[in-house]
């Protein structure tokens, strides 16, 4: 880096600023928290309305703006040799039902603010630097986390991803052609140079230790199942013990036994959520007839989570065999441990330490597009930390202007490394 790109910083309140405004499309009041929320769930209008927004900052930036064919963002700014791979910077900016301002719009709104704060300071790269935005990274709407990152790494096929539905059967396929979102980069997508992304920890680590920027080892693995649970619904004064078919008592003890398994110690560091269930007929009277349950399994190490899987199925058996109910078994996203490569973390680490902050080396609890992105080029990712236990997927989700602003003066020092490379 020369003299004067290391001296250069981002403009703090130009990134807060376009973070709020952001956080403003999708805005609803949640009664829980009492708070401002987010909710802009995939391909939905509040959805399109925050990518219209960005999008153009994006082309009042001078970015040349293009779509692959799961409607993924790719916003330009061209290089002194054009013909080379880019770097690419993204992340996503839909969002869960309940959410804050920074799950994913950090690493959009940060890569864009890179762009400015190259176009302020007249500083050119020798490589193109792309700015993504994601489709579909949270999988709340459609069932599969990082479906947009996936299908452009090629590790889902477009049709699969296009035939996906949501709770009203509405597709992937048509929300896309709806909104007119299906554009002409072909999928899987040609490998960047690498890739970078900045998000907020959601996780309180980093804050605990007092650290300033998470250089991220890499991403835990993930399976969602989705279990729907065949009893039989009946009379609750008249139905005797030994003639129910009770799928609500089926979920009860899934879920204590998951939790019973995260606690045994026995699958590493296993994490277990049900997080969704739905009753049916859900009735104080009636006995539950059927039961779907949603089961989120996190763990860093693959073997683990392939061994809690198979001892989880061979419980449903038991479950089936005491309760007479019937258990079916879905995987809706299953993505493997993900390790980012050194030299992409010693990248990151050095930007911060040159600018005086601290870090330290953490593996993601959450999922993130760099790990999908991690198959085609090197990735790497940077951690800001957040506020009140690092609580994410939740409106409470703070981070403040500084340690944003820490997260992206890094971003912008790693891209113009990688961009001169
Ligand atoms: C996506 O945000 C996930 O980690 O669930
Ligand atoms: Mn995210
Ligand atoms: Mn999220
Ligand atoms: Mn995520």
């Amino acid at each position: 880096m020369t003299a004067d790109t290391a001296l250069v910083r981002i403009d703090k309140d130009r990134l807060w600023d376009s973070l709020t405004e952001l956080g403003e499309v999708g805005a609803y009041h949640d009664e829980d928290t009492d708070l401002q929320g987010v909710r802009r769930l995939a391909l939905t209008d509040e959805d399109i309305a925050g990518r219209e927004l960005v999008m153009g900052w994006m082309r009042e930036a001078g970015l040349a703006l293009r779509r692959d064919r799961i409607g993924n963002v790719y916003a330009r700014r061209a290089g002194e040799d054009d013909s080379l791979p880019p770097v690419l910077v993204g992340s996503h900016i839909d969002s869960v039902a309940t959410a804050g301002r920074f799950d994913g719009c950090l690493g959009v709104l940060g890569g864009l603010e890179v762009v400015r704060t190259l176009d302020d300071n007249g500083i050119s790269t020798r490589r193109p630097v792309e700015v993504a935005i994601f489709t579909e990274e949270e999988g709340v709407r459609f069932g599969t986390d990082m479906l947009g990152s996936a299908v452009a790494a090629g590790r889902i096929q477009l049709a699969d991803a296009r035939s996906q539905v949501d709770r009203d059967g509405v597709s992937v396929g048509a929300e896309l052609d709806r909104h007119g979102l299906v554009g002409d980069v072909a999928v899987p997508i040609q490998p960047p140079h690498a890739y970078l992304e900045c998000h907020i920890e959601q996780g309180p680590i980093l804050a605990a230790g007092g650290k300033q920027i998470g250089v991220v080892r890499g991403v835990q693995a993930i399976t969602w199942l989705e279990l729907t649970i065949g009893g039989r619904a009946a009379h609750a004064g008249a139905t005797p013990q030994h003639l129910r078919k009770n799928a609500g008592l089926a979920a009860a003890m899934i879920t204590v036994h998951l939790n019973g398994m995260v606690e045994s110690g026995d699958y590493g560091r296993l994490l277990a959520t049900v997080g969704r269930q739905d009753n049916y007929p859900n009735l104080i009277n009636i006995v539950p007839g059927n039961v779907l349950i949603t089961v989120d399994l996190r763990n860093p190490d693959g073997e683990a989570m392939q061994r809690s899987i198979d001892d989880l199925q061979a419980y449903f058996a038991e479950v089936e065999e005491t309760t007479g109910v019937t258990i079916t078994s879905r995987t809706t996203a299953r993505t493997p441990p993900v390790d980012f490569p050194e030299h992409m973390q010693d990248l990151v680490e050095k930007q911060a330490t040159e600018l005086g902050l601290t870090c330290d080396r953490i593996t993601s609890g959450a999922g993130h597009d760099a790990g999908e992105i991690a198959a085609l080029s090197p990735a790497g990712m940077i951690f800001v930390p957040g506020l009140y236990d690092g609580i994410s997927h939740n409106p409470r989700e703070y981070s403040t202007p500084e340690a944003c602003a820490d997260g992206i003066n890094v971003l912008l020092r790693a891209v113009l490394e990688l961009a001169n490379s």
